[in-house]
């Protein structure tokens, strides 16, 4: 391979560091309700994605991984955020209630190439039993205020 072709490569990646990326923590205005026991497990799992409690990694602030962990949070949160409960309407929350179960019972949720890195966010099927139990109770008790 050509030098040039190296030190371009090289430049090209130290050019990218540059872009600027949103990894910011905005306010919590008001957190889903989670039984006391339950959101350890909430919290190891998915708030990396669904929170504005996001733990950024260090490898978030190294390009070009960091445009692949922020697309994920970014996307994650605008699914889903646990830290805004009171910015959905009622149907909102009923429909993100029954997501989470389905997601949870098929192994959607948390995100695989997440559970590579983070091995302590994978969910033991007690675990998975208890988070579609919480959430179909939820929507349970939600549903009645229709
Ligand atoms: C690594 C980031 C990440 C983690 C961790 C994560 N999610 Fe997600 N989640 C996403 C992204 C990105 C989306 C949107 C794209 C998609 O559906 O794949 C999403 C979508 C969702 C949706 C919406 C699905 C829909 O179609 O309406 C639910 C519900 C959900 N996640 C629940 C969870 C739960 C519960 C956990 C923890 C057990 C979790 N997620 C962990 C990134 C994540």
């Amino acid at each position: 391979m050509s030098k040039k072709i190296v030190y371009g490569f090289l430049i090209f990646l130290i050019l990218i560091q540059f872009i600027p990326l949103d990894r910011s923590n905005p306010p919590v205005s008001e957190e889903i309700h989670i039984p006391g026991n339950l959101k350890p497990i909430i919290q190891r799992a998915c708030y990396d994605c669904h929170s504005n409690e996001t733990r950024w990694p260090w490898y978030a602030y190294v390009a070009p991984i960091s445009f692949l962990i922020v697309k994920h949070v970014q996307d994650g949160r605008e699914e889903v955020n646990f830290s805004t409960w009171d910015k959905y309407d009622l149907d909102k929350k009923l429909d993100i209630l029954e997501e989470i179960e389905k997601k949870v019972k098929k192994d959607k949720m948390p995100l695989k190439q997440y559970v590579w890195i983070h091995k302590d966010a994978r969910l033991t099927p007690q675990e998975k039993e208890d988070i579609m139990r919480w959430a179909r109770n939820y929507h349970r008790l939600l549903k009645k205020q229709l």
